[in-house]
């Protein structure tokens, strides 16, 4: 048996924060979607094309703090306006999406795209400051030295790029639960997400 759970939302509503809290309380597999893009914009950033690092991506050996930063993100939000670099992404998150017992996928398109039959669907989001705020906090916290309004800059920016592009764009899907992280601590979000996905099982 297979039970999906396809979560979307912009940069920084907190998606993987929800995603992980998810997957520890019901035991289920997780996919960071964003590595996947994310390692094809640090491997354009190195000089390779955009397609043929999607085409030769081993989605095992994705877990690299180097992912994780400003520029890697920005790169991997021009790489994903790409309608062969998504493409070439598609079967391995379909392969793992499928696989027996529950997972839980973060990113643009799961709902829309990737799962469009998930079994729960969550669009999580929160306002632009909060989103910056936090980002912020967690470039402090690794000792990396941060703008808070570059950073709000580089947020609208993301979220403009995803929105916007012609393949698989940042949208809600229909049929999603809407989780706006704004005002709620990570324990709260987790709740609301964990009694969303209760009402499914
Ligand atoms: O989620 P994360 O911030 O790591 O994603 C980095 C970028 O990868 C996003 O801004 C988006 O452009 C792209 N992405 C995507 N589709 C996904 C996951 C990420 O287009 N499913």
């Amino acid at each position: 048996m297979n039970f999906t759970v396809a979560i979307d939302g912009p940069a920084a509503a907190g998606k993987g924060t929800l995603a992980r809290a998810l997957a520890a309380h019901f035991g289920f597999a997780y996919l960071d979607t964003g590595l996947l893009y994310r390692a094809v914009g640090a491997g354009v950033l190195a000089g390779g094309t955009p397609i043929a690092v999607a085409r030769a991506l081993d989605p095992a050996d994705l877990e690299n703090d180097a992912l994780r930063t400003q520029a890697v993100a920005d790169a991997a939000s021009q790489v994903a306006v790409i309608p062969e670099v998504r493409a070439a992404l598609v079967a391995f998150q379909r392969d793992f999406a499928r696989r027996d017992g529950g997972v839980v996928l973060d990113g643009r398109d799961i709902g829309t795209v990737i799962c469009p039959d998930a079994a729960v669907k969550l669009f999580v989001t929160a306002s632009p400051d909060v989103r910056a705020e936090r980002r912020y906090l967690e470039l402090v916290a690794r000792g990396i030295t941060a703008d808070r309004t570059a950073i709000l800059a580089e947020v609208l920016a993301r979220d403009a790029r995803d929105q916007d592009r012609a393949t698989a764009p940042l949208v809600a899907a229909a049929d999603a639960t809407l989780i706006d992280t704004s005002d709620l601590s990570a324990e709260a979000a987790a709740r609301q997400a964990i009694a969303v996905v209760e009402t499914r099982r």
